[in-house]
């Protein structure tokens, strides 16, 4: 598919994969992007997932025919586009690997691939014809060797996974549509939060090295090609990188024998009378994904878990483990849950609130056996937030 006369994209809808990375729910699919610059020399950025190499190869052919590939450009060495670098090798001999130093001993380690490779540095070009390529580092975005590569004659960003999201765009490839952006954000945060998240500052210090740069079309690996949305697409990961935040809570729990859900339901009721926005998530029912997009967007967490072998319940547990990973902090918090005979739940999760620098904004209800609701005070936790 042409994205202009040089640039073509031969990346591959999946919708058949359960789990990205064996752990995040796709209900809308990925798509893994690759993209050909078709000049007097040919270059494909990226590949693809290892499922996907005959149609890959197929639609290669498609755009170019006999010609060959010269150069293949390696932003990311994540699987779910390198595991085709030895196909593009047996089919394309004489291809060149461009990347950076730090990526070389991981092709050699996922791919056995140890021969021409051009090792290029920070801000190197490489001239294809009437397209020239430039690379920049973004150590961290996603991991230590990703780069992203520019091609100013076509002001064109292959980003890699930065601005990439979860869901397929099978009807068009481009954000041809004014309000393609919207449909996507909610997956584009979970993206970010699930996959990203950890990686702030590395964001941020990308998004300054490449704010010089005039683009008008984002080639991420995963998600829409961005020609309409840029400055939404830029103003998003700024504003989840910087960790600016909504007015809002993100209201979590989980629950073995509907307890403590009584309760989260009885805080949600509070909120929402009180016109504070609140998205509930029951981490039993839904992937903690969901869970952790809207941490990234609400500035308070409330967070409910019975006591469980004098513990966290394991999901809560999980998630609470998950928000350390990422290094979220600063938000305004508040615990509950249901115990039998002697709670612990509420006082492990201002434990870790404190350890999370998390402004508690109220102590916390641990509550004995069955939900009650004259005897637990949804509305003073809700107050707390107003
Ligand atoms: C495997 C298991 C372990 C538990 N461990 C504790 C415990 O250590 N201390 C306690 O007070 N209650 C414990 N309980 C009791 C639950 O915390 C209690 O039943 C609570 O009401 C469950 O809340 P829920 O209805 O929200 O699931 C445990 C329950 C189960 C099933
Ligand atoms: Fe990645
Ligand atoms: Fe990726």
């Amino acid at each position: 598919m042409k994205l202009s006369e040089k640039i073509r994209y031969v990346g591959l809808n999946d919708t058949t994969t359960k789990l990205f990375e064996h752990q995040w729910t796709i209900p809308y699919g990925v798509s893994y992007n690759s993209y050909l610059i078709v000049d007097e020399k040919i270059a494909l950025i990226d590949t693809a997932a290892a499922a996907c190499r005959e149609e890959f190869l197929e639609k290669i052919k498609d755009e170019i025919g006999t010609r060959p590939i010269d150069f293949l450009v390696v932003n990311h060495m994540e699987p779910d586009h390198s595991a085709l670098q030895q196909a593009i090798r047996e089919k394309y001999p004489d291809c060149e690997i461009v990347t950076n130093a730090k990526a070389v001993p991981m092709i050699e380690g996922f791919q056995g691939i140890k021969d021409n490779i051009k090792v290029i540095k920070e801000g190197e070009t490489l001239a294809l014809g009437e397209t020239t390529l430039q690379f920049f580092m973004v150590p961290m975005v996603h991991w230590p060797e990703t780069m992203v590569t520019w091609c100013p004659e076509e002001k064109t960003l292959f980003s890699g996974d930065a601005f990439g999201t979860f869901k397929v765009a099978p009807e068009c490839v481009i954000d041809s549509k004014s309000d393609i952006f919207n449909e996507y954000e909610s997956e584009m945060r979970r993206y970010y939060s699930s996959i990203v998240g950890k990686y702030g500052g590395p964001v941020q210090t990308a998004l300054k090295k490449l704010s010089g740069l005039e683009i008008s079309r984002i080639c991420s690996t995963h998600g829409p090609v961005w020609e309409n949305s840029i400055p939404q697409v830029l103003e998003m990961y700024d504003r989840l990188s910087a960790s600016r935040l909504e007015k809002g809570v993100c209201l979590v729990y989980g629950s073995m024998y509907g307890n403590t859900a009584k309760a989260a339901e009885a805080i949600r009721a509070q909120l929402t009378a009180m016109n504070i926005p609140v998205q509930i998530h029951d981490l039993c029912e839904e992937d903690l994904s969901f869970a952790l997009a809207d941490v990234f967007k609400y500035d308070s967490l409330i967070v409910g878990s019975p006591t469980y072998n004098a513990g966290l319940f394991p999901p809560v547990s999980a998630f609470m483990e998950a928000l350390k990973a990422r290094g979220v902090k600063n938000r305004k918090f508040a615990a509950f849950g249901s115990y039998s005979w002697a709670g612990t739940s509420v006082k492990i999760l201002n434990n870790l609130a404190a350890e999370m620098q998390f402004e508690t904004v109220h102590d916390g209800i641990s509550f004995a056996q069955g939900f009650a609701p004259e005897k637990f005070a949804a509305d003073q936790i809700a107050q707390s937030f107003a």
